[in-house]
């Protein structure tokens, strides 16, 4: 008999795979991975398909003190970009800009495609999603809990400058993590049999 190299069945993962759910940045709190924990977590979110192994993608760290200094400065950067709002209206999202961290760790995901590659920029991109998507999986196989956001603060050019986004780079998602406040309830998933359609020879 010829050995097999397939790998044995992970209920475990399965189970995790199945029931994971995100948790709103304002429910997160500590504890976050520790410094160990975070090294394992990046190595996770690298391992990802890379399509002629581009490394399209990097990471900035928020954590600390860094969460409010940088809560600060996003803050004042949309009231200065939204003076045309209503002041209560541009306030509150103002405080919402200033509270943007509350999880012991923000992981930005920065996409930032190779440019003449003959890899399309989509793929790349596309590259840098299962990045996120493997730092949220890491995360929750390491018992924390976590979101992948956008928003404002990932998408206005003021707020990039300060995340430190440069030239041809963008924001694939923030990734909050740390521990649920409460256990989140599910929402409705998708159906997939109704997503699903099978290719015939006889369809066109
Ligand atoms: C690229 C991307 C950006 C997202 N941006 C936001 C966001 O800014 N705010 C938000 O509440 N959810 C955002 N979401 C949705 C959440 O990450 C998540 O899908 C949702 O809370 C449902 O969670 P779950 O299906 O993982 O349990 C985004 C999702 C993706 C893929």
């Amino acid at each position: 008999m010829i050995a097999s190299t397939r790998r044995p069945p992970s209920p475990e993962t399965l189970a995790l795979l199945e029931t994971r759910r995100s948790v709103a940045a304002a429910g997160l709190q500590a504890p976050g991975p520790d410094a160990g924990q975070t090294q394992r977590l990046l190595t996770i979110a690298a391992r990802v398909p890379d399509h002629a192994m581009l490394t399209p993608w990097r990471f900035i760290f928020i954590e600390g003190a860094a969460r409010a200094e940088i809560g600060a400065r996003l803050a004042q950067a949309y009231r200065d970009h939204n003076g045309h709002m209503p002041e209560e209206k541009r306030e509150k999202f103002a405080a919402i800009m200033g509270r943007l961290f509350p999880a012991p760790l923000a992981v930005v995901v920065v996409s930032r495609p190779v440019a003449g590659s003959a890899i399309p920029a989509f793929e790349q991109e596309l590259s840098a999603g299962a990045v996120c998507m493997n730092l949220l999986t890491g995360a929750a196989a390491m018992g924390f809990d976590g979101i992948w956001v956008t928003g404002w603060a990932a998408t206005h050019q003021a707020a990039l400058t300060i995340l430190g986004v440069g030239v041809g780079e963008r924001v694939a998602g923030i990734l909050h993590i740390g521990s649920a406040k409460e256990a989140p309830a599910d929402r409705p998933r998708p159906d997939v049999a109704a997503l699903t359609t099978r290719w015939s020879p006889s369809e066109p």
